[in-house]
């Protein structure tokens, strides 16, 4: 309340600013584990505060991982093997298999880029903000450039984090299998940025929460946290968006395109899966364990809260409403409801099937309102049909 009243006095632009920075501080104070707040801190520091992600047309990430090269050349886990089979077979071309010559026209009304409701714009009347139909269509269209946007970048990032882990894995059923997630992922970047270059015309920055958690751990020397972070966190979050963008374009060449996307993320999840299951069941120690258990839980809670298209904010609505209320606007919009509980129904079935989800850390659970996602179906009883059925 003192804090709401301080910040009344500060003008409008000066405020958003120190609305950020304290939201960024308090990120960092409600990591309950030092030993997380300690290995996440430069990362943190990197993206929340040096903004490195938005200054820069590049940016260097030291990675310091082990190789595991392999002597044996054992196939030696068969349901990986299994995963290889199939990704072999299902490979496709982002260039032939999807039609390019399709015209998109992201205000035309009749074939949406996104259904009217997907954002309700009208809502920002109640912050003194009246947009007309057109503006609204504006809206809109600038979200659905944001969420592609944030798409490209973590298909980025999911390329290098599947290139280091298929280096450091040690079964050779998972380089063989890592060696096709990799082209995978550089097909999806191909896609999206082909999708936003010649049909949106319009690409925004990184967010800078996505930027700590790709930072985090492609620099994390951990072949497990890596995983953790890809293959579960944010493969899961980017399900539960690719899914909830599917079913709420009407533009045929998007639809198309993400319909073959969410194919093979199913495939990346089980994989991950798969593996840390494994891992986790016989090779951490107790306290190892236990840091992988508060990892998962502090990514979950960046997720839950911290994608909220500031970006779009900060080049449209900055003078107009504050960031709180943008937030506020954001996290009680149907969508952004729907995309939210679309993600933790995939990602915590597969946080409890490879054995973080445990009595310890479930009262933090509980209180985010998480631990009612627990008993749905993990990744490796998921098909892709299964994915595909949920589809609209
Ligand atoms: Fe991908
Ligand atoms: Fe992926």
């Amino acid at each position: 309340m003192l804090l709401n009243k301080m910040l009344d006095g500060i003008p409008g632009p000066a405020r958003n600013r120190v609305e950020a920075t304290l939201e960024n501080v308090s990120v960092m104070m409600q990591l309950k584990s030092p030993k997380v707040a300690a290995s996440m801190a430069p990362s943190a520091v990197r993206g929340l505060f040096m903004r490195q992600g938005k200054h820069h047309d590049s940016v260097k990430m030291t990675a310091s991982h082990d190789v595991h090269f392999d002597l044996k050349y054992g196939l030696d886990f068969p349901e990986m093997n299994e995963l290889y089979r199939r990704a072999v077979a299902n490979q496709w071309d982002g260039d032939r298999d999807l039609d390019w010559s399709t015209q998109v026209d992201p205000m035309n009304p009749e074939i949406p880029i996104v259904n009217a409701d997907f954002l309700p714009f009208e809502g920002l009347r109640e912050y003194g903000i009246k947009l007309n139909k057109k503006e609204m269509a504006a809206a809109n269209y600038n979200m659905v450039c944001w969420f592609l946007s944030q798409f490209m970048h973590g298909e980025q990032g999911a390329l290098y984090a599947s290139a280091q882990v298929t280096e450091c894995v040690k079964w050779m059923d998972g380089k063989l299998y890592g060696a096709t997630q990799v082209m995978d992922e550089g097909r999806h970047l191909e896609v999206f940025l082909r999708y936003l270059d010649t049909k949106l015309e319009k690409t925004y920055q990184i967010n800078d929460n996505l930027f700590v958690i790709i930072d985090d751990l492609l620099t994390d020397s951990r072949w497990d946290i890596k995983f953790l972070g890809m293959q579960i966190m944010i493969e899961g979050l980017a399900l539960g968006a690719f899914s909830t963008l599917h079913n709420n374009t009407q533009e045929p060449l998007l639809k198309n395109l993400l319909r073959y996307v969410i194919q093979d993320e199913a495939r990346h999840v089980h994989y991950g899966v798969l593996a840390l299951r494994e891992h986790f069941s016989k090779e951490l120690t107790a306290a190892e364990k236990r840091e992988r258990e508060d990892w998962a839980f502090e990514v979950a809670l960046l997720m839950r809260n911290r994608f909220m298209g500031h970006e779009v904010y900060e080049e449209n609505y900055e003078g107009l409403m504050t960031r709180r209320q943008w937030n506020e606007f954001i996290l009680k919009s149907p969508a952004m409801q729907r995309f939210r509980s679309l993600m933790f129904k995939r990602l915590i079935p597969n946080l409890e099937y490879i054995g973080l989800l445990t009595p310890r850390v479930k009262g933090y659970y509980e209180s985010a309102g998480l631990w009612q996602f627990r008993g749905g179906k993990n990744a490796s009883q998921l098909t892709e049909a299964d994915l595909v059925a949920d589809l609209v």
